[in-house]
Parts: structure tokens; sequence; C-alpha cells
């Protein structure tokens, strides 16, 4: 058969003839091919590299020494006593599963929490973090009463932007990295978000900012939080890490208690991919803080009618897992353990790699390799850097200079190190 461009086919009929036959149009033709996605074609390049020391610094999935894909023993056992029950496959609500809520907010907010005590919040499971966002921009979308701008921290995770705008939002920005110092550049925030308009959006990482790893102290935090509730702003906090920070799960979630405690109503998205290393599995929680608890129905009557046109009900199994380990004391003590000894994971392997630099013969200051927090380091290494680093060196990591932490290992630190140093110097 041959495909005519006039969307004729000429094909040989049963007597061995040719015959020219229509062949509808498709409806396809004018769509694009668009980018690969920034930030996963970093592992496919680094898949097709046949350099035996090459080094994915790019993707932001933990690994243990090894460079292994980590499962926690906390969430194995729970995972056995789950096989042990014999439980059934049937649809989840269309909020998820109730006890998975009730358990992630209050890991979020604390047991005390007066917001979780009055019942002000409408929490309902996600696909993870990411969707978590999503709800949270659809939502906003449709219901917020003022500006439907969101601004984000300059940098922020790549996907931010896109999520706000394929839900209808509009995206801004306020000042947050110092380039200079590799740290905040507070006033420069307080400046920027003093001029956001009143009655705005302003997403907020509570801990282990991403890609920069720099985050506000406590005392920022506290004049962050009267400044956005003197502008009127509603504070939407992207909880991606928390445990995986600091290795303490109170601590990374002090910015969004302070905000409570401060009456701001905020909303939050959750996420079990990394302080249970559940990635795959999609296991989030998305809340809505309100006034009352009429409120909060039907808040959460409504979170429920943009979920059921979406996908209906959220996929049970790792929200099994996060109410097994969250309602047993003795495997939630566990997992604390295991978010610990990640954290500590993560903090070993910057003082590795700044002192490695050094053995290199770098002198230049590395200290915010160990002044940043969490799964990422900002260099600070530029666009040239980063490709003379990719293509001479097979080092992968993203064009700003990020590099995922949890990446480096005892065996390819002095080599990742000596790679830096020879395209820094
Ligand atoms: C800041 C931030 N928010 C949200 C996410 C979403 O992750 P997930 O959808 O796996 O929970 C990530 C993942 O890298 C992130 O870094």
């Amino acid at each position: 058969m041959f495909l005519r461009p006039t969307g004729k086919l000429l094909a040989i009929n049963k007597h061995g003839c040719a015959v020219i036959t229509q062949r509808l149009n498709s409806w396809w033709s004018q769509v694009q091919m668009g980018p690969p996605d920034p930030i996963l074609g970093i592992t496919e390049a680094y898949k097709r590299d046949t350099n035996p020391n090459k080094v994915n610094v790019g993707v932001g999935a933990y690994r243990d020494d090894n460079g292994k894909p980590f499962l926690l023993p906390s969430v194995l056992k729970a995972e056995k006593i789950m096989m042990s029950q014999n439980l059934d496959k049937e649809y989840l609500p269309i909020s998820g599963h109730a006890e998975f809520c009730r358990l992630a907010i209050c890991l979020a907010l604390g047991e005390g929490s007066e917001v979780l005590i009055n019942g002000l919040n409408a929490t309902a499971q996600s696909l993870s973090g990411t969707g978590a966002l999503r709800m949270g921009n659809d939502f906003l979308k449709r219901f917020f009463p003022g500006n439907k701008i969101v601004y984000l921290p300059k940098p922020s995770w790549g996907n931010h932007t896109p999520i706000c705008k394929f839900a209808g939002l509009d995206v801004g920005a306020y000042t947050y990295y110092d380039p200079e110092c590799y740290g905040l550049d507070f006033d420069g925030a307080l400046c920027d978000i003093s001029k956001i308009p009143e009655k705005s959006i302003i997403l907020l990482h509570p801990c282990a900012h991403n890609p920069t790893g720099v985050d506000p102290s406590l005392e920022q935090w506290k004049e962050l939080s009267q400044l956005i509730k003197k502008r009127n702003l509603l504070p939407f906090f992207d909880m991606a890490y928390q445990g995986f920070a600091s290795g303490d799960i109170d601590r990374d979630a002090q910015a969004v208690r302070l905000f409570l405690k401060d009456g701001h109503k905020i909303m939050l998205a959750q996420s079990f991919s990394k302080n249970m290393g559940l990635y795959g599995e999609r296991i989030g929680a998305f809340t809505v803080v309100t006034d009352s608890q009429e409120e909060a129905a039907k808040v959460m009557s409504q979170i429920k009618i943009l979920i059921r046109s979406m996908y209906s009900n959220p996929p049970l199994h790792g929200a099994r897992i996060v109410a097994t380990i969250l309602g047993d004391s003795d495997l939630r003590a566990e997992w604390l353990k295991d978010v610990k000894g990640m954290a500590d994971r993560v903090i070993w392997v910057r003082a590795k790699l700044k002192e490695n630099l050094k053995k290199a013969g770098s002198t230049k200051n590395w200290d915010h390799i160990t002044n940043q927090i969490g799964m990422f380091c900002y260099t600070g290494m530029t666009p040239p850097q980063v490709e003379k680093l990719i293509k001479e060196h097979s080092v992968f990591l993203t064009k700003d200079g990020r590099i995922s932490v949890v990446g480096v290992t005892s065996k390819n630190v002095e080599y990742l190190a000596r790679a830096m140093h020879e395209v820094t110097k």
C-alpha cells in the first residue's frame, strides 16, 4: 500500500489490480512535538551514556549508599500486615481513605491542632503532592473570590508554573534566592511580597525548598506570616518533604503550624513520596482550612465534585500503607527512625561532597552545600559549567546547577567532586 499526500491510498485488490481508496485525514496532523520533560529527560540521557563512572544527580528520588532505591523497612512491615489481613479491593469513597486523611492532616498540623479539634479542615486524599497541587489550583480557579494569581518563589519547583497555568490561573513571582550568597534574599522577599496585590495567592515551601535547599529561619517565617496577613494573601503550602529536611517531622512542619496559630486560613498539599519512599504509589493529601464546620462541609462537597469528574476516586494501596504506619504507635516510631536515617544520610553526603571538593583542590567557598537543606543543593554552577559537567564528565544534573544530593554515594563522591572542581576552577 502506498500513502498519497492527498490522503488517498493506492491499494492492491484481490485480483492484483491497483485501486484508489479514500483515506480519512488524521485529526492530529496539526499536533506539534512537545519538548521532553526537563527533569525526567536527564535520566534518559544518563541511561544512554556508556561512561562507567557516570553519575545521576538529576532526579529527586532517594537512593541508598549503593545508589539503589530504598524500600523503608517500616513500609515493608506495613505491607506484610496488610497482606495478612486479606483486604478487599473495593472502591474508596470519592474523598479517599478516611483514616488516611485523618492521620495525614494530623501529621501536618500536630496532635493538639485547634483546626482539627474544631473540625475546620476539608481534607481529601490526592494523587500525591502533584495531584494535591492540581486539585488546589482547580479549586481556586472555581471558587477563590480574590485575584486568581499564584505568586511563586523565584525560583520554584519546575512543575509549579504548569500546574497553575493548566488549571487556568495566572502566575506571578516573588524574590526568594540570592545567587550572591547562595542563600535566602529575605529583604528581597519582604519587598516583593509587600507589593503583591491584596487577596492574591502565595505559594510557600514550608521546608526543604526545591530547587535551592534554602529555607527561612523560624524568626523569618514569623515576619513572613505577619506580612502575608497584612497583605491579606491566601498562603498555599506545598509540603513535599515533611521529615525529610531535618529528620524531625514537627520541626519541618513549623511554618505551617505557625501560620495557623497566626490565624491564616491556609491551603496545604502533602506528599508521602519522599518521607515514606512511596513515589510510585501516588499518595498525598489536599486540605483547605476554613472558618467553620459548615464551611468545611461545603468546601468538601465541591472538592468531591472536582475529583469525581477527574478520576472518580483515588487508589487504595498507598493510603493503606500510610494509615497502617501512622495508626500504629510501634510502626510509626520505626518510620520516624527511617525518615531520620534518610535525612541523616543527606546531611552526611553534603559534608562529604564539600570535603572532597577541598581535597580535589578547589579553593572556592562551598559552605552553601552544607548550609542548604533537604534533597537538593543549588551549587551555583553556571549553565556552561553544567554543560561541561554533562558532556566531559558524564555527571547528569539540571541546567540550573541543582544537584540531587541523594544521588551521591561514598563510591561516586570523589569522582563527582573532582569533576565539579574541573569545571569551576
Ligand atoms: C516542591 C515539590 N512539590 C511537589 C512535588 C510533588 O511530588 P509528588 O507528586 O511525587 O508527591 C515535588 C516533587 O519533587 C516537589 O519537589
